[in-house]
């Protein structure tokens, strides 16, 4: 099953609000429902966000008189992961209905064959270094769920797995939406792939305790200087990667690359809502009136990464 896909005349895309306990499919007709599924994390991971904003603006020059206003709403629905920003420009490029679709689909197919190049080129990356089988830390979701199949990190995971070279994956639960816990382990379940999953504060430990061989991890935006941008949770990994010796591996497609933005001080952090940390499962657990500052997104400075892979080439 495809993350995200157009059907006829419409995008329909995999709810992960609902994931793992019920497998819903949304069909998305109009721009506005679109950014609302974008906004509400239902359509989520870089990758899958450059997709729907390619798609999004097929689907609006379909649904609207006025695209340029519908993509720039588009665009503007999450600040961080550039993907999204870059699947809407490459569509606008394009004039009339006919060639937007036909570009936002070569866009779905591309991502396809970026996650499966990626994920067989980071497994060599990783074989070369350390004999398998591998123990891997992964945070957040970058798997099928984040890009259209297959997935980034989780790609890399999957390499390894079909080279019977896996061993056991930890995954972080990643507070405060649990992209591991909910979407990352079904993933790792529906593979078979040996797994556990961890509190996020119990990730560098995991890593201290010699538990794995290698963090793995994708990224929302990776600036020109290399510093990347992921899920918060990403830059503590980092630091214990460091301090451990063992390789810390970003695996995201060329689209994630933003040579326009200087450094991981430039790009825009999305804040979301106080009560995403305030609150579990709907229910209050903080104090009424406490604030919470919900950072969705933090930097890893760019001497802690060892290594940046992408369908075309690792730097
Ligand atoms: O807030 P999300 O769930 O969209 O954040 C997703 C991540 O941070 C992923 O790790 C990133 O997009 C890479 S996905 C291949």
């Amino acid at each position: 099953m495809r993350t995200l896909d157009w059907v006829d005349d419409r995008i329909v895309a995999l709810d992960q609000t609902r994931l793992p306990h019920d497998v819903v499919l949304l069909d998305l007709r109009t721009v506005d429902e679109l950014i609302d599924a974008i906004r509400t994390l239902a359509v989520r991971g870089a990758p899958a966000l450059g997709v729907a904003g390619a798609l999004g603006v097929a689907l609006a020059a379909r649904t609207t008189d006025d695209v340029p206003a519908a993509a720039a709403r588009l665009r503007a629905a999450r600040p961080t992961a550039v993907n999204l920003a870059w699947g809407v420009d490459q569509v606008l490029q394009h004039r009339g209905a006919d060639a937007m679709l036909a570009a936002a689909l070569r866009i779905r197919d591309d991502d396809i064959a970026s996650s499966r190049a990626l994920g067989a080129r980071g497994a060599e990356w990783l074989l070369e270094r350390v004999d398998g089988p591998l123990n891997i830390h992964t945070h957040c979701n970058a798997g099928a769920l984040a890009c259209v199949e297959w997935g980034t990190a989780l790609g890399v995971v999957r390499a390894l797995h079909e080279r019977d070279a896996l061993g056991h994956v930890y995954a972080d639960e990643t507070r405060p939406l649990l992209q591991g816990a909910r979407l990352t382990v079904w993933e790792l379940a529906e593979m078979g792939a040996a797994h556990t999953l961890v509190a996020d504060s119990a990730g560098p430990s995991v890593i201290a305790n010699g538990l794995v061989h290698a963090v793995v991890v994708g990224a929302d935006r990776i600036a020109a200087n290399g510093d990347v941008v992921n899920k918060v949770g990403t830059y503590p990994l980092a630091l214990a990667a460091h301090r451990a010796g063992i390789p810390f591996v970003v695996a995201a497609p060329e689209s994630t690359v933003d040579m326009a933005t200087a450094t991981g001080a430039d790009v825009p952090i999305e804040v979301r809502a106080d009560a995403e940390v305030t609150a579990f499962a709907g229910v209050r657990v903080a104090p009424e009136g406490t604030r919470a500052l919900n950072y969705a997104f933090d930097v890893t400075p760019r001497d802690l990464v060892s290594a940046i892979v992408t369908e075309a080439r690792v730097f």
